[in-house]
């Protein structure tokens, strides 16, 4: 079993790593409190039978899969199911799922009676090494991604490294996307790893080492007004794609592009296209250069002139750099 210790202050939780720790789920969670267990409905049966043969009073809550149950709709309609069945502030709220559960149960968890109790158990590989850890809750609007948040810490983090074996291959490598991130912005011994090692061999390691870099980098800017944005590496063309696909491309899909975009160059290009292809990831797209400025210029992380450019030169020293959004147009 490995913790990783988030230490914000008023807020520290643990992050526990161990594979088939959804078997002792008791041993963490008081199966005697109100709980409440929001999952999606294309998630393998067993991992949510799993939880609830440990937690047998607990309500379950289902939601379509997929990016479209992150809106305020969803939220409510969960709120309703909620309040239905009389469920109090001291309510434990658990996110079983990938990122689109963990944003939404979050969301949830947040305003939910101006908020309640929540822990994540993330079960994509996207979700554990990156989304459920940090406390950044959202919904989608209609044209931008997480445009209605907040920052609601969860109370643990729970991750069995055994829930991926069910995650369909694409899915798996989504994560991978984010997993190379971390290599490149503040790890080079990780991306040497990545290069060297197959990631199945050592997962409950390789989730830990990212977990420990999200860790760190989150408490050290808790509300993402600094650092904490060296981890939008490649996100800024990324959301943007993601959102011009319609979806199409993952969101680590959609990341490894722009990854691969902002390396053009870079002493390390070779190695990370590499990477990308070892794990089915894309790092070309055709689009439409106007269409993808307006996706950027209306991006919640840009002012009206200029934006944080995330810069990698060296593997494992991600800067931010600030980049008024003519000469970003210009590189485009
Ligand atoms: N809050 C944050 O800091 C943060 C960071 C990165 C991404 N995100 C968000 O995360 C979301 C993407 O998350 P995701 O990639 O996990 O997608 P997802 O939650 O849609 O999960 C992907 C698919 O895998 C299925 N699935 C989940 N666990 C499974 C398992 N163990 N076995 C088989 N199938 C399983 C789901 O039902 C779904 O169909 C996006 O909305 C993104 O904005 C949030």
């Amino acid at each position: 079993m490995k913790i990783v210790s988030v230490p914000i202050p008023g807020k520290a939780y643990d992050v526990v790593i161990e594979t088939g720790l959804l078997q002792r789920i008791d041993h963490f969670v008081d199966a005697n409190r109100q709980i409440v267990i929001i999952t999606d409905d294309n998630i393998p049966s067993i991992h949510v039978e799993t939880v609830v043969a440990k937690l047998p009073s607990s309500l379950v809550l289902k939601v379509p899969e997929g990016e479209s149950s992150k809106s305020m709709e969803m939220a409510l309609s969960l709120t309703d199911r909620m309040i239905e069945k009389n469920i109090t502030r001291d309510a434990l709220l658990i996110a079983l799922g990938g990122g689109v559960v963990g944003d939404l149960a979050g969301f949830v968890a947040a305003t939910y009676m101006r908020g309640i109790d929540y822990i994540q158990i993330p079960t994509t590989l996207l979700a554990q090494i990156d989304s459920s850890v940090g406390g950044k809750v959202a919904v989608n609007a209609s044209h931008m991604k997480n445009a209605i948040g907040a920052f609601k810490q969860p109370k643990l983090v729970l991750i069995d490294p055994l829930t991926l074996e069910t995650l369909e291959p694409r899915h798996f490598n989504n994560g991978m996307a984010e997993m190379i991130k971390y290599g490149l912005i503040a790890s080079k011994p990780l991306f040497d790893a990545l290069l060297k090692q197959d990631v199945k061999s050592n997962l409950e390691e390789f989730i830990e080492s990212c977990v420990i870099i999200k860790k760190t980098i989150v408490t050290e800017d808790e509300y993402d007004t600094g650092i904490r944005q060296i981890l939008n590496y490649g996100h800024t063309i990324g959301h943007a794609l993601e959102q011009l696909s319609n979806y199409a491309l993952l969101h680590g899909e959609a990341i490894a592009i722009g990854m691969a975009m902002m390396s053009i160059g870079m002493p390390f290009e070779d190695d990370l296209r590499r990477l990308l292809h070892k794990y089915d990831l894309p790092d070309t797209y055709e689009y439409d250069k106007t269409a993808l400025f307006e996706y950027v210029r209306t991006d919640k992380k840009a002012s009206s002139t200029s934006l944080n450019m995330i810069v990698v030169e060296e593997v494992g020293k991600g800067y931010i750099k600030p980049i008024s959004l003519s000469d970003f147009k210009a590189r485009l």
